[in-house]
């Protein structure tokens, strides 16, 4: 019962955030943060849920994690911090990736502002190589997404967590548009104008370096902590059976690559 109270207030302080006035935004983002301290990410994460099953538009709150995130970052992330797991658990390999991934999106967009600065395809052949580069690398991505919607996903799915992994689920797809888009345009550049191609290309790098971004944040300080404390400890062992059945990115975590080399993964499959 009194959890059930708990987390009808925290959808009440959720939709006060949601509704709050520009003006009225900053007062009410003091006392959500107040009052966020002690709520943990799972609760956080059930309480969207239900909001979601009563008729918030999924869309809508998306937006809303945006405002909640922001108020609950620092302690989020102290959180996230906390949580210390061998390199070998699928949290750590997923967060290794994400490291290299958050590494080439920066790299993504200082090449995007050396290519803005340019005029022409010549001034700007070493950027656009580059680029091709990271377009190979970001489709390279789809098994760390595949890794997630398979072996994660429907774990937490059969706990009852059901809608944050629709979210998640729902921007790898936006995620894999832009990034396919990515690699056509810089694959083909002599089909079109220079300014043409920066006039396409600057809106993919730029929703992919914000929002891929702001993905990975996610995933790192809610998603995985929530799926750490939802999923059985045994859950995990199977877990990273089928991310080693799915297969790793190119750029595999070091550690992985050195297990790979040893062949000690491919011993534990046997
Ligand atoms: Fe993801
Ligand atoms: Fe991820």
């Amino acid at each position: 019962m009194e959890q059930r109270e708990k987390r009808e207030e925290l959808k009440q302080m959720l939709k006060r955030l949601h509704e709050a006035k520009p003006e009225e935004l900053a007062t009410v983002k003091k006392e959500a943060a107040k009052y966020f301290k002690d709520t943990d990410p799972k609760e956080l994460a059930l309480a969207e849920q239900e909001l979601i099953q009563e008729g918030t538009k999924r869309e809508e709150m998306k937006r809303l994690c945006d405002v909640h995130l922001e108020v609950m970052k620092e302690q989020l992330g102290a959180k996230a911090k906390a949580l210390k797991l061998p390199p070998s658990h699928p949290i750590s390999i997923c967060k290794d990736e994400h490291t290299i991934i958050k590494r080439n999106l920066k790299k993504l967009k200082n090449t995007l502002g050396k290519i803005k600065k340019a005029t022409s395809f010549d001034k700007a052949k070493h950027q656009i190589d580059t680029l091709k580069e990271l377009s190979h690398f970001f489709m390279e991505t789809e098994k760390h997404h595949q890794r997630e919607e398979e072996a994660i996903f429907p774990r937490l799915e059969a706990h009852g967590v059901v809608e944050p992994p629709q979210i998640f689920k729902e921007d790898h797809v936006e995620f894999m548009a832009k990034k396919k888009g990515l690699k056509e345009i810089v694959m083909n550049t002599e089909q079109v104008e220079f300014s043409k191609f920066l006039e396409t290309v600057a809106p993919i790098i730029e929703f992919l370096t914000k929002k891929l971004e702001e993905h990975i944040y996610k995933e790192d300080n809610i998603l995985y902590p929530m799926a750490y404390e939802t999923l059985e400890k045994g859950e995990w062992v199977e877990v990273r059976k089928k991310f080693d059945a799915i297969g790793y990115c190119c750029f595999a975590p070091a550690d992985l690559k050195k297990k790979n080399k040893k062949g000690v993964t491919k011993k534990r499959k046997r």
